[in-house]
């Protein structure tokens, strides 16, 4: 760790939408590695805000019928609150419509403008609307025709460009001379070819005739600044470049960048030629992670299947969440979430180790010294190594830190953990207990033990600040943060502490089940505060999307005799499902039929056959009827 200061930003969000796991990850991350640096004394600046200008944020405010401006202040309000429930640590929330930012790119605009960085031209090619950016051929898949591409649009008009070409070699070069620049190694390699091919010069105006809402350039009141050159500046504008100069010169240059891939051309091209431009220096580190899929299957709006942290923060609490987030992705490539790999981390590294361990130790001090941790005596070469073992995942994880490769050191501590579980099992201290001869060496075993827990639990803090506070509680170490310096050294834990009465930290999660044996889907738990009474509130049925869809064919699946397989046409698209009715419905009786469906159900695999959506049926005394919109009416219409 970088002993001087650490600045870490994430990218700012577009308000175009509520929050995914994919801005909860990065976000959770920077919050995770801020806490690190902190614990370790470093001072650390944390920045995260939103991105509100540009067509996206634009066109989710026409299909929502309000202006832009309503459209970023309701939604920013979800990220914030959705940081705040992941216990995000952010000291800065930046907004690019706040006048603090929106002064600082037209000055930066001006003063490039007026050393002639950017010039007017008429511009003629084509245009991606999805990410914003004037693309050349070389930009798109070889051989394709950009016509045929969806979102491709081709324009012609005068605009204002930065000379970002006139840097190409500079930046070439310095990434060359400085190989921590870009992270990891792959996306180095990725910008280095892209760099390759010649550079053009970087178009930073949109006219106000075509798109209005953005920030207006300063010295033409016709066009708007390109989101992408407006973004950008959040990091430094932020910090006070332009304005706040001691304040700027604390945190600049900033330690870490973390982005997700598909960003890497803006932060790792764009962005250091604006801050050559400026004569600023780089960024320490731009980190580009992997995307989380949905099993194999890219997260998209029109499959149904973005997983929302906010679900699985109520089924799982927020801890378990950061915990799975922070194992599973191993940093740089991709990684996968699932409900099933979910419950299955939870159960076996936090249930039925970290849960479990506690849990014994606790009622045998409890039952047996008093409530009061025992003092260790005489350790035999099996305490030695667990020791040796414990200091050993404790540095580990904070070489896993700075290595950017939290899943390894997470995967330590939980190794260690799981290696007391079976020092216990070996010592057997709830037998040994009943023999008073053996006070001393159950003692010692309990000790031991605890002191492991005290160890782990302060570095598993900045991932699970909650759940490691309420083991700190436990075992008598207070509410207060663990202090670093004692964390890799064995013996912090005084013997005679009291602990506390006994708590369940992480209560065992069950499988996803289903009554029906064929119909093995991913279910979801309710909050057990609202299955008791088996009511629902409106939001929650609010987040079932059911739409109306037609049949188009449907098949028998081989070995499953109650199953039917079926196309459907959900208006904008087409969907295959699994449905549960063959004993109730031949196949040739269904193409064309109107059905309604739940359209946002995860997808899942039933006896091998992927399922995309669930249809509704009604059942009596063992006959089954669908149910369907009574009227004519097309697919895809919401059920309300
Ligand atoms: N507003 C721009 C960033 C400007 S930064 C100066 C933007 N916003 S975004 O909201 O579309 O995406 C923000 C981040 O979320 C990106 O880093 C993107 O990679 C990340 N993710 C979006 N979906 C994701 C997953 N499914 N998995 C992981 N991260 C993904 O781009």
């Amino acid at each position: 760790m970088n002993k001087d200061y650490f600045y870490v930003t994430t990218p700012i969000y577009y308000v175009n939408d509520k929050p995914h796991i994919g801005h909860a990850y990065t976000t959770i991350l920077a919050d995770v590695l801020a806490r690190y640096h902190r614990l370790a004394g470093v001072p650390t600046h944390f920045l995260t805000g939103t991105d509100e200008h540009g067509q996206k944020v634009k066109q989710a405010a026409d299909k929502a019928g309000m202006s832009p401006r309503e459209q970023a202040d309701r939604t920013v309000v979800r990220f914030q609150e959705a940081w705040q429930r992941l216990e995000i640590t952010n000291d800065d929330f930046i907004r690019t419509t706040e006048d603090r930012h929106i002064k600082v790119v037209q000055g930066i605009l001006q003063d490039l403008y007026d050393r002639g960085e950017i010039y007017k031209a008429d511009y003629d090619g084509w245009y991606d609307v999805s990410s914003e950016t004037f693309v050349t051929e070389k930009d798109l898949p070889e051989g394709q025709n950009p016509e045929d591409l969806p979102n491709i649009t081709r324009i012609r008009e005068t605009n204002y460009f930065f000379r970002m070409s006139a840097y190409q070699d500079w930046l070439i070069q310095y990434i060359n001379d400085n190989p921590e620049f870009i992270q990891p190694e792959m996306r180095r390699n990725e910008t280095l070819g892209f760099l390759r091919k010649p550079l053009g010069d970087l178009c930073i105006s949109r006219p106000k005739s075509r798109m209005s809402w953005g920030i207006e350039l300063p010295f033409d009141k016709d066009f708007v600044t390109y989101v992408w050159f407006d973004a950008l500046v959040n990091y430094i504008s932020a910090i006070g470049y332009r304005g706040d100069d001691e304040h700027f010169k604390r945190w600049w240059p900033v330690s870490l960048q973390l982005i997700g891939k598909d960003i890497l051309t803006t932060h790792t091209v764009y962005w250091p030629t604006m801050l050559k431009a400026m004569n600023l220096p780089m960024p320490g580190t731009v980190f580009a992670h992997g995307w989380w899929l949905t099993g194999k299957t890219k997260m998209s709006k029109s499959l149904g299947n973005v997983v929302n942290p906010m679900d699985c923060i109520e089924r799982f609490g927020v801890d378990a969440f950061r915990y799975f987030l922070m194992s599973e992705m191993s940093l740089g490539q991709d990684a996968s979430f699932t409900e099933e790999a979910f419950i299955l981390k939870y159960n076996a590294d936090l249930a039925n180790d970290l849960g479990n361990v506690l849990n014994r130790v606790m009622k045998l001090i409890q039952k047996d010294f008093g409530g009061k941790v025992p003092e260790a005596l005489t350790l035999t070469e099996a305490e030695h190594d667990l020791q040796r073992a414990a200091v050993a995942a404790a540095e580990g994880m904070l070489q896993s830190v700075k290595a950017m490769r939290l899943d390894l050191g997470l995967q330590g501590l939980a190794a260690v953990v799981r290696r007391a579980n079976q020092y216990l099992e070996q010592q057997q201290p709830w037998s040994l207990v009943k023999e008073p001869a053996n006070r001393e060496r159950v003692a010692t075993v309990l000790y031991t033990v605890a002191e492991l827990l005290r160890i782990v639990s302060g570095m598993l803090y900045p991932v699970m600040p909650g759940k490691m506070i309420d083991l700190r509680k436990a075992l008598g170490l207070g509410v207060d943060p663990p202090q670093f310096e004692r964390l890799h050294h064995w013996g912090g834990l005084t013997a005679g502490t009291q602990i506390s009465e006994m708590i369940q930290l992480f209560p065992r999660a069950q499988k996803p089940s289903s009554d029906n044996e064929d119909l093995k889907m991913e279910q979801t738990k309710p909050a057990a505060d609202k299955a008791a009474d088996g009511l629902i509130d409106i939001s929650e049925f609010g987040r079932v999307q059911l739409r109306t869809a037609r049949i188009l064919t449907a098949e028998k699946i081989d070995g499953a005799d109650k199953l039917l397989k079926l196309q459907i046409d959900l208006g904008v698209e087409q969907r295959q499902l699994v449905a549960g009715i063959a004993q109730h419905y031949s196949p040739d009786e269904l193409p064309g039929r109107m059905i309604l469906v739940v359209a946002n159900l995860k997808p899942a695999r039933i006896r091998g056959v992927e399922s995309c959506g669930m249809l509704l049926a009604a059942s009596h005394e063992g006959g089954l009827v669908l149910l369907a919109p009574d009227g004519d009416i097309p697919p895809g219409c919401p059920v309300k």
